[in-house]
């Protein structure tokens, strides 16, 4: 149980990370490891802010979707400034935009922050026009995946690349990582290393294979046309459809009360469509769902956070009851919660970054859906593991489940932004 002093006290910490790592307009996850702006940082980071300055969580999204693709992609990194601390840098990515980013894409959270903003707004008569200007951004960016990452219209949408996910080197990807080549690669240099452990961190080979894929995408001219089809690595993963599909409802909402019908009814069929095809991925030996290997035509054998996630997005109420089991049996399993991984499959690592480690943004996005299907006791578990984690370890990157260890980057502004989000409904004092 939190007291008065220790809530006071992570308010406070989280309040100046946030204001650290604030660029203007724009929020780095952290110096020195992220030295730019992240897609689905800013959009997370933006709804922790709007409980401290409203105005300045919505210039986050804002200036997120200043850097659009005109076809509607919304890239993972804008390299606003110079910064030779971070590979790949844009020489690497090569994407001829005006500001340099990359040139794929990260979890589509933009349409459920914009809803909780939007809620929350103080003024909601003087956000009207920021609110439908970003409504038909983010619905052309839905858009744009239906199109390009769905391109045999069975309503859920792939990745190509394990950073797309956000989860880099979850076991989701193992075995579809070996298809991907490294020949041909050249030497580079991480930076990463020089920020964080190379225990948390993806492996060298790894590393090898990311690059790979940047490299060949690069050479087909971030054509999104041959992408798809040309990617040795093609996932539907179930965590990042769910969070797109609860963005597409989200959106839906907003578009329906600005009187954007047309949005409205395109985001409804969206996430309708979606939640049907969603059940394609459940399996019955691991009690959740699974990433479907779209270049090998099989279901992934792991049992990751990823599927999961779609409490986030379902509707229902008997499979949300299924995971909620399955995540109870999680955090019965390890110290601190949730796990990113299953603890009992051999190869969970309790450090190194998406194998194992706990994420805050994880735990607040399967609270939302558990929360909206009643599971109080279990929302409660993890909020107050969230935070206890928090006033113990400080806001780290993520954490280790076994020993409440912070892992990777410290002062991380995603981090800082959900303490606040769970301050606000403190179930744990
Ligand atoms: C990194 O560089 O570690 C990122 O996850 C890529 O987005």
């Amino acid at each position: 149980m939190l007291t008065p002093e220790i809530t006071k006290r992570l308010r406070s910490t989280a309040v100046e990370i946030l204001s650290v790592n604030d660029k203007g307009n724009y929020t780095v996850p952290t110096e020195g490891l992220y030295p730019f702006q992240w897609n689905w940082d800013s959009c997370l980071t933006a709804i922790g802010m709007s409980n401290v300055n409203e105005e300045r969580g919505w210039t986050e999204i804002e200036t997120l979707f200043d850097h659009q693709w005109p076809n509607g992609m919304v890239p993972h990194i804008i390299f606003h400034e110079k910064n030779a601390g971070y590979f790949p840098g844009p020489e690497v990515w090569a994407t001829q935009r005006p500001t340099p980013t990359s040139g794929i894409t990260q979890p589509a959270v933009a349409g459920f922050a914009l809803q909780k903003l939007y809620q929350r707004s103080e003024r909601p008569d003087a956000v009207k026009t920021r609110a439908t200007a970003l409504v038909q951004a983010i619905d052309r960016w839905h858009q744009w995946f239906y199109q390009y990452r769905d391109p045999d219209d069975q309503a859920l949408v792939a990745v190509l690349h394990p950073w797309e996910t956000g989860r880099d080197n979850s076991v989701d990807w193992d075995s579809a990582f070996e298809r991907v080549p490294t020949d041909g690669v050249g030497s580079y240099q991480r930076r990463d290393l020089d920020h964080a452990d190379a225990s948390m961190r993806p492996t060298g080979e790894q590393y090898d294979r990311y690059i790979w894929l940047v490299q060949h995408f690069r050479s087909l001219g971030w054509s999104n046309q041959s992408l798809h089809d040309n990617s040795p690595f093609r996932i539907v993963d179930p965590g990042f459809n769910a969070i797109l599909i609860r963005s597409c409802e989200a959106l839906a909402e907003v578009a329906e009360s600005l009187g954007e019908d047309a949005i409205a009814q395109r985001n409804h069929d969206f996430s309708a469509r979606g939640r049907l095809a969603l059940g394609s991925l459940w399996s019955d030996a691991h009690e959740q769902y699974v990433c479907y290997d779209r270049a090998n035509a099989s279901l992934v054998d792991s049992a990751s956070i990823g599927g999961l996630l779609p409490v986030f997005a379902l509707d229902d109420g008997a499979q949300v009851k299924k995971l909620a089991r399955r995540i109870d049996s999680l955090c019965d399993r390890v110290k601190y919660n949730v796990p990113s991984h299953d603890p009992d499959d051999a190869r969970f690592d309790s450090k190194r970054y998406w194998r194992g480690p706990i994420w805050l943004i994880v735990n607040y996005m399967l609270v939302d859906g558990l929360r909206r299907h009643g599971h109080n006791e279990l929302v409660q578990r993890l909020v107050s593991s969230s935070l206890g984690l928090i006033s113990e370890n400080g806001m780290a990157e993520y954490f280790d489940p076994v020993t409440g260890g912070a892992c990777g980057g410290k002062n991380f502004t995603w981090t800082a932004a959900m303490v606040l989000e769970f301050l606000r409904d403190d179930v744990a004092s």
